[in-house]
């Protein structure tokens, strides 16, 4: 027994900024930013809180698969970083939809829904849990150095969630990670300890740009294989791709490499930038309100990030 996706949900900031806009604040370019990454616009927050984001994803989850807050065994969110350190962002997304269940956080930053997919399947394979919600909220314009347009173009806010139900529709997961903080990372905020007197590093993320690209690469084209001959299938059988949105030359480099032809690889990326692990359940929840998906539809999820980790699994829909 695991579970089966029975809802889905996603909410964003109200401002969306332009890669124009963003040149007016930077030395960059709609040019570059898009030829790069296809990046055309990102949502931020100009007040919304994490929790209003993953509250509202949330509810909308919970709506469209017709199942009441206080129904719920779990709450699973994965994010980078709460709005609190403690309490977690699940707690805090509990008390928002008027749940009473057991509630905590992921964090496997952009790796994080599937890490979480996974977590919830233990529970469903313990048969602890009947109905799961697992939402994937993250702020990463309060994350990046606006100073740096290397990186800051990059990401965008927002949040997306899913209802999970018992049932049999997760076929293969495999999940990877080696760790380091070379290639990706994003320093603490330090307290004030009086005594450790070391210089803080600032906290900002700090990112290897071509390192990660190579990684992302190999990963998604390695991942999806395993995963794919683990459910016994091929990717003949492959209804769509739902990869982690970093830059659509990644999705694209991975989608020739496995011979996948373009309108099976799914992308909002031009809309939202790289909001980490609220990307892939995002772009589910687009595709399926933009009825996209048929019942018994195999889909594949592929995600890669800071860790570093990556994922993948195998769902029928
Ligand atoms: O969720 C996982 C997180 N991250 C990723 O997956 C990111 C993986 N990496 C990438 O997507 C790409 O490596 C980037 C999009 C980050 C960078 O693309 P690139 O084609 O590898 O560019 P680059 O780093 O080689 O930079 C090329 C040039 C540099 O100038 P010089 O040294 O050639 O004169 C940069 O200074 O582009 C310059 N540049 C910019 N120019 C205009 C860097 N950022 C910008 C910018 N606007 N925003």
């Amino acid at each position: 027994m695991n579970f089966q996706i029975i809802g889905t949900g996603s909410a964003h900031p109200a401002c969306s900024k332009t890669n124009d806009d963003l040149s007016h604040l930077m030395e960059t370019s709609d040019e570059w930013i898009s030829t790069r990454t296809g990046i055309r616009s990102r949502y931020v927050s100009t007040g919304e809180t994490l929790t209003e984001l993953a509250v509202e994803a949330s509810r909308k989850a919970l709506e469209n698969a017709g199942v009441p807050a206080d129904e719920l065994d779990l709450i699973i969110c994965s994010t980078i970083r709460g709005d609190y350190i403690t309490p977690s962002e699940a707690c805090m997304v509990q008390r928002g939809i008027g749940a009473s269940c057991p509630a905590f956080d992921v964090n496997a930053a952009c790796s994080g829904f599937l890490y979480s997919l996974d977590v919830a399947a233990g529970y469903f394979a313990r048969g602890r849990v009947k109905n799961v919600l697992l939402v994937s909220a993250e702020m990463m314009s309060k994350l990046v150095n606006w100073k740096d347009r290397a990186t800051c173009v990059l990401f965008g806010d927002g949040a997306g969630a899913v209802v999970l139900t018992q049932g049999e529709g997760l076929l293969s997961m495999k999940l990877t990670a080696q760790g380091g903080a070379e290639m990706l990372s994003i320093p603490h905020v330090e307290g004030n300890s009086p005594f450790c007197p070391t210089e803080p590093a600032p906290p900002y993320l700090l990112m290897d740009g071509h390192g990660v690209y190579r990684f992302a690469v190999a990963s998604m084209e390695r991942d999806i294989l395993d995963v794919l001959a683990e459910a016994n299938l091929t990717l003949g059988d492959v209804s769509y791709v739902l990869p982690h949105q970093a830059n659509l030359r990644i999705i694209e480099a991975g989608r020739k490499k496995l011979g996948l032809p373009p309108e099976r690889v799914l992308s909002n990326i031009n809309r939202h930038g790289n909001m980490s692990s609220a990307c892939i359940p995002t772009l589910m929840d687009e595709s399926n309100r933009a009825g996209l998906f048929r019942r018994g539809d195999i889909l594949v999820l592929s995600a890669f990030g800071s860790g570093l980790t990556s994922a993948a699994c195998v769902l029928r829909w």
